[in-house]
């Protein structure tokens, strides 16, 4: 990923403190629903995603410094993706944003998901979202619907787009 720059690993369930810092980050909130604050929620949600293996860590290959995260958005108790879609997530270090990197971590899940046999991806945006926009358009996602006060982002519901791909595409 990026020259080896950065690698993608599972996420794994130690990574429930880095992951915290990152999205109690204002930069990082700030154009999502994430709404965490408590470590024991992060280190739980870690766990299921790191049983079912479809959520990663990216990571600084030099060190191995967690940057952020890509992949599955949410899982089910028993390891099953909600509604039978992929819905992809993504967060990354402010310092790192705009080298491409979400951009690559998608593009790997969304080869991931056709090898896996998942017929189709889904991504939510706040309408506002541009960056994600960019991510997603490049990935090819293609925006499908406007969901008005879709989610709660720390108490304002906010309208929300939801983009559909087919891996195969
Ligand atoms: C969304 C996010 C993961 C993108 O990470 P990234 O590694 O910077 O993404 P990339 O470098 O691959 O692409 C970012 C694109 O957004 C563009 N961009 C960055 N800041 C922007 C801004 N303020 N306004 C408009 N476009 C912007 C970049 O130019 C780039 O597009 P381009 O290459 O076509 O010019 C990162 O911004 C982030 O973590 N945001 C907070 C969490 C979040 O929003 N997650 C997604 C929820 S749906």
């Amino acid at each position: 990923m990026l020259d080896g720059t950065f690698v993608l690993r599972p996420l794994a369930e130690a990574d429930a403190a880095d992951w915290l810092e990152l999205v109690t980050n204002p930069q990082v909130y700030g154009p999502t629903s994430w709404a965490v604050t408590e470590l024991e929620v992060l280190r739980a949600a870690s766990a299921r995603h790191a049983a079912f293996g479809r959520r990663w860590a990216v990571v600084r290959a030099a060190d191995g410094a967690f940057v952020g995260t890509c992949g599955a958005a949410r899982v089910e108790a028993a390891g099953v993706e909600v509604a039978g879609e992929a819905e992809v997530a993504y967060e990354l270090h402010p310092a790192d944003w705009g080298r491409g990197l979400a951009t690559a971590a998608v593009r790997a899940y969304v080869e991931e998901c056709a090898t896996a046999g998942i017929p189709r991806l889904v991504a939510h945006t706040w309408v506002g979202n541009e960056p994600s926009r960019r991510v997603l358009e490049r990935c090819g996602f293609t925006p499908e619907e406007l969901l008005p006060a879709f989610r709660s982002c720390r108490g304002e519901l906010r309208d929300f787009v939801r983009w559909g791909r087919r891996p195969d595409r």
